[in-house]
């Protein structure tokens, strides 16, 4: 099968395309050949396989079409711009958040159009589709009704891709993910980026701020975990989705003081004093927003499997990004 996957050059598309070449097939299929796109061509991975590395800006219609053309087998829509950006620029969000889904979807008509074709389309949504005020625990069948740009963005891309799955067009499955942490590399503005920086500096022996109190609790997966996500919805059978193609992810929920506990446990007393409290109350009211915890029966049901605890999510950072060393002078991830 032939795999195309746009925003191949960000944190989560490259670390997917390293665990698909790994593993060299999907469910029973096997690989053939690979189109990673992003804005700049992504790197080009060590493979024998056929690799195209693209740089195309997916709002972009002709990009969307010159992709499409060759006809993927398996599309994974990763490409887009994060929610603080999103919010801050209103037209960038909607171009690129809604306008390259409406982009992708017209290009795969399009083919479809000349001759049968419905490939399986991975979008990666979010918990923003979701609004405050919401229950303790998240059931599946909470209306999605988003307060911000980019969860109104990734909500509209959920229906469409609904849509798009009912009419035969595209076999779409949608993932809502956690946040990921850790993040590996520099810390970003993202308001969410505390949640990775309170692990990811102290790690490598360098301070980091918490801007929320220490009982703040919110719903995160792993890096390997959302890849792990994405690579099961590639392969699954889509027959039991039926006409709602959008699963909440079995993940994990923690506060902050449970990160902290498994920060010391794994890397000591003195990691977990590299953490300053620096109270943020514009983070901490955004914080406050966002969901704690999930019941994601249905995905669970579907074979869809979260982290087990902070420690292996903190263990599988130092393996993955840091190669297996932690303290002053450890290599950022
Ligand atoms: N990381 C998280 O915690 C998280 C949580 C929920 C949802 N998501 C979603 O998962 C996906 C991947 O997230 P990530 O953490 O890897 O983000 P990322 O920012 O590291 O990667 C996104 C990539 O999309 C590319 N991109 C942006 N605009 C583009 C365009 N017009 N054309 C082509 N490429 C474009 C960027 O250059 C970037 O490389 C995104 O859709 C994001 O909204 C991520």
């Amino acid at each position: 099968m032939h795999i195309l996957i746009l925003g191949a050059g960000g944190m989560i598309g490259r670390k997917l395309t390293g665990q698909l070449l790994a593993e060299g097939a999907v469910g029973a299929r096997a690989i053939t050949g690979l189109t990673l796109a992003d804005i700049a061509a992504p790197p080009r991975p060590d493979t024998d396989l056929p690799v195209t590395c693209a740089a195309a800006d997916l709002s972009d219609p002709a990009a969307a079409a010159r992709l499409v053309a060759g006809r993927p087998d398996l599309i994974f829509h990763l490409a887009a711009i994060v929610s603080g950006e999103a919010e801050a620029d209103f037209d960038k969000g909607y171009r690129i958040n809604l306008g390259g889904m409406e982009a992708l979807l017209a290009a795969i008509r399009a083919e479809g159009a000349r001759a049968p074709y419905c490939p399986r389309l991975v979008f990666t949504s979010s918990l923003a589709v979701f609004g405050a005020p919401f229950p303790e625990v998240i059931p599946d069948d909470f209306a999605p009704a988003p307060l911000t740009s980019y969860g109104t963005q990734k909500a509209i891309c959920e229906l469409l891709l609904n849509d798009h799955s009912r009419r035969g067009l595209v076999d779409g499955v949608g993932i809502r993910l956690p946040t990921v942490v850790i993040r590996p590399g520099k810390p970003n503005r993202a308001a969410s980026g505390f949640f990775s920086g309170i692990l990811r500096e102290p790690l490598i022996g360098e301070p980091a701020a918490l801007p929320v109190p220490r009982e703040t609790r919110h719903w995160f997966c792993s890096p390997r975990a959302a890849v792990g996500y994405l690579i099961h919805a590639a392969g699954m059978d889509t027959a039991p989705l039926g006409a709602q193609r959008c699963l909440s992810m079995p993940a994990l929920s923690a506060t902050v003081a449970d990160e902290i506990a498994a920060l010391e446990r794994i890397a000591g007393p003195e990691a977990v004093r590299l953490i300053r409290e620096v109270p943020d109350d514009g983070i901490a009211r955004i914080v406050a927003g966002w969901p704690q915890a999930f019941d994601a029966a249905r995905a669970t049901a579907l074979g869809f499997r979260g982290d087990a605890d902070f420690d292996s999510i903190i263990r599988q950072h130092i393996a993955d990004d840091l190669g297996g060393r932690i303290g002053p002078g450890a290599a950022r991830g």
